[in-house]
């Protein structure tokens, strides 16, 4: 599937085609990431909304091409550039198409200073909550309150001109939000919680503004997965289903809980949750207890495979032969308990996404490769398999997964390759190397959630790496690890900034490892984006 926009080709077209008859939809916003640290939020925004956003890429993607593919709006984002002294790479007779347009901070920026309004250089950066007060009536603004709070996070200032109306001001900024003709623009982010009425901004833009009235009818979607599960379970039919504690095996999970029910009451007794333990990580399985274990209607098991995957990946060093290994043993497990609990299914969480990257999916004219081998597909299993989100693609999922009562923090997770800890550590893994790479991650993690700054990141992970370091710990010298911690800002995993972490932050996970993990003599942050890096390590 299309993970970003460059050029409006025959085969990308054809891929977002493919994409909108997933989402069953015929409009989308298009949006062009500056690479702003807030950008997946706005991509979460308006798949709550259930508007299919396609991202966009500034340095390449013409008016020309804007034009073929007709998105219903258009999002420039925020970024690090400024306008006066670097302007980013951005075709600018986008603004003049005529499609409405909103520009957030430096996207508001751009677009101000083409139709002719100074923008002037601030002297310091801006950043923090302040009370943004409307001033004149808008479409943008309806149904949100006269004073309101929104996290502001710019350096440059748009002044007053009469290319512009403005719409509102906050004490800092006179021109916090103005529009001309059919462009918007504010300068503070609604896709934060901070700004308190952000989601209602995003609506009005794409509901009032763009007339998207074609959205994902997740209730509907939902209520037909719940029924054919139902008939495919009748009064008696045993499900097994395999849980990693991320968003997708959780949907599903729920998906089966609404459908087996049997007059008032689940019957546990029909539906049983695995988790694998070996090469996963501390922080899925603390997700898997919290919402699985002790319920009236699932019967969790956590099967310790880590003797069985150490076994199978012993000796091994090539990616493709460790993710071939460790979906034998995937497989086995799951045959294992199935066979014990007599299941008639066994249920994945496998989306429409991960068959295509895996080489199936419909045929739509697109190519079609194989372009890494997931898990969780091309597994002949025994039973026959339940695969509910297999037409589905991760927005839309989560939307299912909201109509059917998943919680928020379940869905929201970060994305994990599907070969786990594997990916995460060089060379042959061996028992110590898996142990220190669970260790270090659960600290990590722990420290993100514990400090807020999980959800400000798009993804981030913990490496043991094929260095040594010299260490002193106590009275002994020694040797020991030195591993790598990353964490990034991205829109959809197709290109990344490294994000700016606090350095106090750091500086006390890196305590933390150094302390409690015997095996780590030494951490270090990447600060590498991709490109030219890619996410993870291997
Ligand atoms: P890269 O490393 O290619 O990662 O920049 C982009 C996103 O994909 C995830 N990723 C994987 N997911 N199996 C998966 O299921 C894999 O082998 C794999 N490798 C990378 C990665 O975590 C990031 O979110």
């Amino acid at each position: 599937m299309l993970k970003i926009f460059t050029h409006a080709t025959s085969e990308s077209m054809a891929e977002i085609a493919e994409e909108m008859s997933v989402r069953q939809t015929r409009h989308f916003i298009l949006l062009f990431s500056m690479g702003s640290q807030f950008d997946h939020l706005i991509v979460q925004q308006l798949a709550k909304l259930g508007v299919f956003c396609l991202v966009a890429d500034p340095a390449s993607t013409t008016a020309d091409d804007v034009k073929k593919i007709a998105p219903a709006g258009i999002i420039v984002s925020g970024g690090p550039a400024s306008v006066e002294s670097e302007p980013p790479p951005f075709d600018e007779k986008i603004f003049d198409l005529g499609i409405p347009t909103l520009g957030v901070c430096l996207g508001f920026q751009m677009w101000a200073k083409h139709v002719g309004t100074p923008v002037t250089l601030g002297t310091k950066r801006e950043f923090g909550v302040h009370t943004f007060h409307i001033t004149k009536k808008d479409p943008l603004f309806f149904g949100v309150e006269k004073d309101t709070e929104v996290l502001q996070s710019h350096g440059d200032t748009i002044q007053e001109s009469d290319k512009l109306t403005v719409l509102g001001s906050t004490d800092n900024a006179p021109v916090a939000a103005g529009r001309h003709e059919h462009l918007w623009g504010v300068q503070f982010h609604p896709e934060v919680t901070e700004s308190k009425e952000g989601a209602k901004m995003y609506e009005n833009f794409c509901v009032d503004i763009c007339g998207i009235t074609d959205r994902f009818p997740a209730e509907n979607v939902a209520e037909k997965k719940v029924a054919e599960l139902r008939e495919s379970l009748g009064a008696d039919k045993k499900v097994l289903i395999a849980l990693s504690g991320g968003s997708d095996s959780s949907v599903v999970a729920y998906l089966l809980k609404t459908s087996i029910v049997q007059g008032e009451s689940l019957n546990k007794s029909r539906l049983k949750g695995v988790y694998i333990r070996g090469i996963d990580r501390p922080d899925d399985e603390a997700f898997v207890k919290k919402y699985f274990e002790d319920q009236d209607w699932i019967e969790l098991e956590i099967v310790d495979a880590t003797d069985r995957f150490l076994e199978a990946l012993k000796g091994k060093t090539a990616m493709k032969d460790k993710r071939l290994a460790m979906r034998e043993i995937y497989k086995d497990v799951l045959e294992g308990k199935i066979k014990e609990f007599g299941a008639h299914f066994i249920a994945q969480g496998t989306l429409y996404t991960d068959l295509r990257e895996s080489g199936e999916g419909h045929a739509t004219g697109a190519r079609i490769a194989e372009i890494k081998v997931h898990h969780n597909t091309g597994i002949e299993f025994s039973v026959p398999e339940l695969r509910p989100l297999e037409t589905e693609v991760k927005d839309s999922a989560r939307a299912i997964g909201r109509q059917v009562g998943v919680p928020e923090d379940l869905l929201v997770r970060h994305p994990f390759p599907g070969p786990g800890l594997v990916v995460r550590i060089e060379g042959e893994i061996t028992p110590e190397k898996l142990h220190t790479a669970r260790a270090i991650d659960g600290i990590y993690i722990e420290e993100l959630r514990k400090s807020n700054l999980y959800d400000t990141v798009w993804q981030a992970g913990a490496v043991v790496t094929a260095s040594n370091h010299t260490e002193s710990k106590g009275d002994d010298a020694g040797v020991g690890h030195v591993v790598a911690l990353w964490a990034v800002w991205s829109v959809n995993g197709f290109t990344a900034r490294a994000a700016e972490i606090p350095y106090e932050f750091l500086e006390r996970v890196s305590r933390r490892i150094t302390n409690e993990v015997r095996e780590v003599a030494a951490v270090v942050y990447r600060i590498s984006d991709k490109p030219p890096a890619t996410i993870e390590w291997g």
